[in-house]
């Protein structure tokens, strides 16, 4: 391969640093309104009058919308949806909604709207808030009875806060109407989706509606969902004749559009001496609003992982007086894994057994589940090259027993695993005679660098320079891709654009074939190499015949070729998962309760590599996030108010530089013909999902102290 599997700079790098890449809020649309939102002060109730007079004499303002006036929505989904009755659900659920000649001025106004509201105890605290029974697998055997039965028992409960993401793009929003058509720039991890949201609200086709949304600056999971400011941006527009901007600002980022739910946890093991597995219960219990039923799956982490015969989770939601959490980078899997493997490394220790060793022994060698074999499964390896990358021989068992003068040091490790999922996905490839080819789908780039990986793709299969390759993507105008979630986008919208491209190498073939003395006469499409602007055979490269003489033969300029691609219905046979195996250092103020995060292996085997150089990156990013997940991130909520407290950089914290030491990695070779011709995986969520763990499985070597309450904060500890 010429370019794939070799490091790439962003193609996008430039326009990124230099400011020419337009995120949502920075679109120049002429004579834009600007809208604010006035929040609810309660948190469960109703609006008994509203009062925004004052606010409407202000000056620039140019209309205030309430429930009494606001447009409602069409859509009969159970989203939230601001605005449409006097009804609060939330705390700083939006009251009213200013709209102004400037953002000040809108701001300004919004503080002066005044509700009377009838009030209720809101119940926020999940742990008192009332349950139902969501998806939970079958049970695998019989798990309470194997436990009973197990010679080894062993029971924990582990519990995550709220969790915000945080990225450094705010929700933004600028929407038009043109009679009937509304074009939105929006935010948005999937442009379509947000298309199809908008026309069910406003009850029209699709394709009166265009969503835009080219850079995204970071979503994780918070620009799956359209959230309130769509529809309240678009329709808000349409009321006011005029485009309207909408953008949140930091503390609304906390406060009502989503976040990873609080989660208990309850994984009780039994085990044989020897330390095989014989039961796993994982139960869980995560948050939910009143109004919507958001579930994941945190408890299903473990049932490929691990070959024990009786897996049983059950998981409930509970509904609190919250707005409604949503999907957050690795959702459910990171969550799970938290639980599942500090459980497997409190076991390993109870039975003394080294905790790689101890997970090598219980090492599903096929899905445990279903029995079908893993189209690939390279964990052992990853073991092997991350556990030598970071000396694991050199760790001495027992906690408490490494020490770098006042440091208590710790080392630990943890799996993570995610599906290598993939959706249809469709890509347009238009080659041009002079060789630059434009390649197009409504996918999005939330960071993890998909401009690029598919313009390699493309770049391989056109047999073209990658700078001759321009990629678009978030315009729902393009052709169909899925949203930019669960680290299926290269697999998917990668596939199209290799498939695009071949389709393009085929027609060229057959065109120049109707050339008599065509060099390539008899040849099949796969006896060519299309490379430079040539098509030649390879098993003899001097007969060739040039693109652009072809082209130029037919009477073309260009040649456009669209490409749909769907998951290889072999996939039903096997179970397609990526893994990693994630080791971390830690060191321990034996005084303060201080921790660092020194050192952090992280050893992934989820298939083919397409950048390397981003994919580091986004393991960087993973470990990033895994520092702030066990040590520093947790959402405060007030109970007697039921509401977000800490709803600012300066309480809610999330590592800095400072926070972060050496971070390596190793891709494990991983050649999987199953999941997808190119044999891609995915890995930006996976490369979180037992970093959490691995810290406080080293937090606990370090100490002696298990902490199962994130994040581990130094109180914890002393
Ligand atoms: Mo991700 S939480 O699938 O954007």
């Amino acid at each position: 391969m010429k370019y794939i599997g070799k490091a790439m700079s962003r193609v996008d790098g430039v326009a990124k640093v230099t400011g020419k890449a337009k995120y949502a809020s920075e679109f120049d649309v002429k004579n834009v309104a600007y809208g604010y939102v006035a929040q609810s002060r309660i948190a469960k109730g109703r609006i008994k009058s509203i009062d925004v007079s004052e606010a409407e004499r202000q000056s620039g303002v140019v209309k205030v919308f309430t429930h009494l006036n606001a447009p409602k929505t069409k859509s009969s989904d159970d989203d939230f949806f601001a605005l449409q009755s006097d009804k609060i659900v939330f705390s700083d659920q939006p009251i009213a909604f200013v709209v102004a000649e400037s953002l000040e001025q809108a701001r300004f106004a919004a503080r002066l709207v005044k509700a009377e509201y009838e009030e209720e105890k809101p119940t926020s605290d999940p742990r008192s808030a009332p349950t139902v029974d969501s998806r939970s697998p079958k049970m695998r055997g019989d798990a309470p009875a194997a436990l009973a039965a197990s010679p080894v028992k062993f029971e924990a409960e582990y519990t995550i806060p709220i969790e915000h993401h945080n990225p450094m793009e705010p929700h933004a929003g600028i929407a038009f109407w043109e009679g009937e058509k509304l074009t939105i720039f929006i935010k948005s991890q999937g442009v379509q989706a947000f298309q199809g949201h908008l026309a069910k609200c406003f009850d029209i086709k699709p394709e009166n509606v265009r969503v835009v949304s080219p850079f995204v600056g970071g979503a994780f999971g918070a620009a799956l969902n359209p959230h309130y400011i769509t529809f309240l941006t678009a329709s808000i527009a349409r009321e006011i004749k005029r485009p309207l901007k909408f953008n949140y600002t930091r503390r609304q980022m906390f406060t009502g559009h989503g976040y990873r739910p609080y989660t208990w946890q309850k994984v009780s093991i039994g085990a044989e001496k020897d330390g095989k597995l014989r039961s796993v219960i994982h139960e869980a219990v995560g948050n939910t609003s009143t109004i919507e039923n958001f579930t994941e799956s945190p408890n299903g982490f473990g049932r490929t992982l691990y070959e024990c015969p009786n897996y049983h989770t059950p998981y409930k939601i509970a509904k609190t007086d919250l707005p409604t959490p949503t999907w957050m980078r690795a959702p459910g899997a990171v969550t799970g894994a938290f639980a599942l493997e500090s459980a497997i490394d409190e076991v390993a220790y109870q039975l003394k057994i080294d905790p790689v060793e101890f997970r090598l022994i219980n090492y599903s060698e096929k899905d445990p589940e279903t029995g079908r074999p893993f189209s690939s499964k390279a964990l052992r390896e990853a073991f092997k090259q991350g556990a030598a990358k970071f000396g694991w021989e050199k760790r001495k068992l027992e906690p408490r027993s490494m020490r770098d003068g006042n440091w208590l040091v710790g080392w630990g490790v943890a799996v993570g695993t995610w599906g290598a999922g993939q959706a249809p996905a469709t890509v347009r490839i238009a080659l041009s005679a002079d060789g630059n080819a434009r390649v197009g789908s409504a996918t999005a780039d939330i960071g993890p660098g998909t401009y690029t990986v598919i313009t390699i793709i493309a770049a391989e299969f056109l047999g073209v320079d990658p700078a001759k390759v321009k990629f678009e993507l978030g315009d729902s105008d393009l052709p169909n891709a899925p949203m930019q979630g669960g680290s299926i986008t290269t697999a998917s919208v990668g596939t199209a654009a290799q498939g695009a491209a071949m389709a393009i190498k085929t027609k060229l073939v057959g065109l120049a074939q109707k050339d008599a003395n065509s060099p390539l006469a008899g040849a099949s499409v796969d006896d060519v190499e299309m490379a430079d602007g040539t098509l030649s055979l390879k098993s003899n490269a001097a007969k060739k015949v040039a693109v652009a003489d072809v082209m130029k033969a037919n009477g073309m300029t260009e040649i456009v070729e669209t490409f749909t691609s769907t998951p290889n219905a072999e996939r039903r046979n096997y179970r397609t998962q990526a893994h990693g195996a994630q080791f971390v250092e830690v060191k321990v103020d034996e005084d303060l309760g201080i921790i660092k995060v020194t050192r952090v292996v992280e050893a992934t085997a989820c298939g083919r590599i397409i950048n390397p150089k981003a994919s580091h990156s986004q393991e960087m990013g993973g470990v990033v996030w895994g520092i702030g997940m066990a040590l520093q991130e947790e959402t405060a909520v007030d109970h007697r108010y039921g509401r977000m407290m800490t709803t600012n950089f300066a309480t809610y914290h999330i590592p800095v530089n400072a926070d972060v030491q050496s971070v390596e990695t190793a891709f494990v070779d991983e050649e999987d013909k199953i999941v997808n011709p190119l044999g891609i995986k995915g890995m930006g969520e996976l490369c979180l999902v037992g970093i959490p763990a691995a810290i406080a499985n080293a937090v606990f070597h370090a100490t002696g102290k298990r902490v199962r309450d994130l994040p581990i904060t130094l109180d914890k500890l002393i």
